[in-house]
């Protein structure tokens, strides 16, 4: 079986991680997939001192990787939406495989990329974009797929619960903390995203448009950050028994679907109020399964290679399945299988 050929462009926290995970686990990888992954190209501005890359090719210039006969999957690990969104439409024009771990990219452009992607007969994947490791996006899509979904809450930004976790553990000053998941590469390039919700926001969308089968609506979405909360606040709500908890929350209602951002007062016996530091989990209530809790690390270099390279191994099996065993691997629903609009902000 000829290897599956992935570029990686990136080379930050997460194109590190994908790199050291794809190559140290290449025999378990292969063994899954019925084919060796080599990474053929890497696309970066600068070189990662902390990662080792061996001979790999390096271009210098990330539309490289696109235009790169023998790459099958590209793998966007730059962020932001402005080269990251030239780059997936160039690969996707060019008949390429796209993973992404692009939240603000799937939230903000992601319904002209799926159109493009279903017009090449490609694939866009982008588990890593909501809750780092945990495969919240396979869940929705695969695991509750016989459900009707009803709701679904959780803790999706790793550097808020980080950052309210060490305040209310040891007293921490927000700052301090926010410099640290910064330094521990949780962070986004522009930190306000976290801090003030954005982050959240988008990943909130993303979940929304596979749980119920909406269009992505990022401005739909009202969003408030935890930039104003104090030591008070959190000393204050855990005298009373209760754990601020940053949560995105999507509902199907009677009059239409919910979608906010905010933080909350929740009793600390509840099993999300026990979340801590970096880790994220989201609750889903669906009708026939009822609720379901998913728990992992929300950011952070390996965690969020794990599901980038999750990824890349469910492309590559349909790359390397016989024609007729080929399951198509379904990014958002052409349609909408709920009647509800989202309700405005
Ligand atoms: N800045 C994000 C977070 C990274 O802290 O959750 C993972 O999406």
């Amino acid at each position: 079986m000829n290897p599956v050929r992935v570029g990686i462009c990136g080379l930050g926290t997460v194109g590190s991680g994908t790199y050291a995970v794809l190559t140290r686990n290449a025999a378990e990888i292969a063994a899954r997939v019925g084919a060796e992954i080599t990474v053929s190209q890497i696309g970066a501005r600068r070189d990662n001192p902390n990662c080792d890359i061996g001979n790999t090719p390096v271009s210098r210039d990330v539309f490289a990787v696109a235009e790169n006969p023998d790459i099958d999957i590209v793998v966007e690990l730059i962020g932001g939406t402005t080269v990251a969104k030239e780059l997936v439409l160039k690969a996707i024009a060019n008949g390429k495989h796209v993973v992404t771990a692009n939240k603000a990219l799937i939230a903000e452009h992601g319904n002209e990329i799926f159109a493009a992607a279903a017009e090449q007969g490609v694939t866009v994947a982008f588990e890593a974009a909501v809750a780092g490791g945990i495969p919240i996006i396979k869940a929705l899509r695969e695991g509750l797929a016989g459900n009707k979904i009803q709701w679904l809450a959780g803790i999706i930004n790793g550097t808020g619960n980080f950052i309210l976790s060490e305040m209310r553990e040891k007293g921490r000053d927000f700052n301090d903390v926010l410099a640290e998941a910064q330094a521990l590469g949780y962070a986004e390039a522009d930190p306000t995203f976290d801090v003030e919700g954005i982050d959240a926001a988008h990943k909130l969308v993303i979940l929304a448009s596979l749980a119920f089968g909406i269009p992505l609506q990022f401005d739909k979405v009202y969003t408030e950050g935890i930039s104003r909360i104090a030591q008070e606040d959190v000393t204050y709500a855990e005298q009373l028994g209760y754990r601020i908890k940053h949560l995105g929350i999507a509902r199907d209602t009677e009059q239409g679907i919910e979608l906010r951002v905010h933080p909350t007062l929740i009793p600390e016996k509840r099993l999300i109020a026990n979340v801590n530091g970096v880790m994220n989990a989201v609750l889903v209530q669906s009708d026939a399964v009822g609720p379901t809790l998913y728990y992992g690390a929300g950011a952070g270099s390996e965690p969020t290679a794990s599901a980038v390279v999750a990824d890349v191994v469910d492309v590559a099996r349909t790359l390397t399945a016989q024609p007729e065993h080929r399951v198509p691997y379904l990014s958002f629903h052409s349609g909408s299988l709920s009647s509800h609009p989202v309700l405005p902000i």
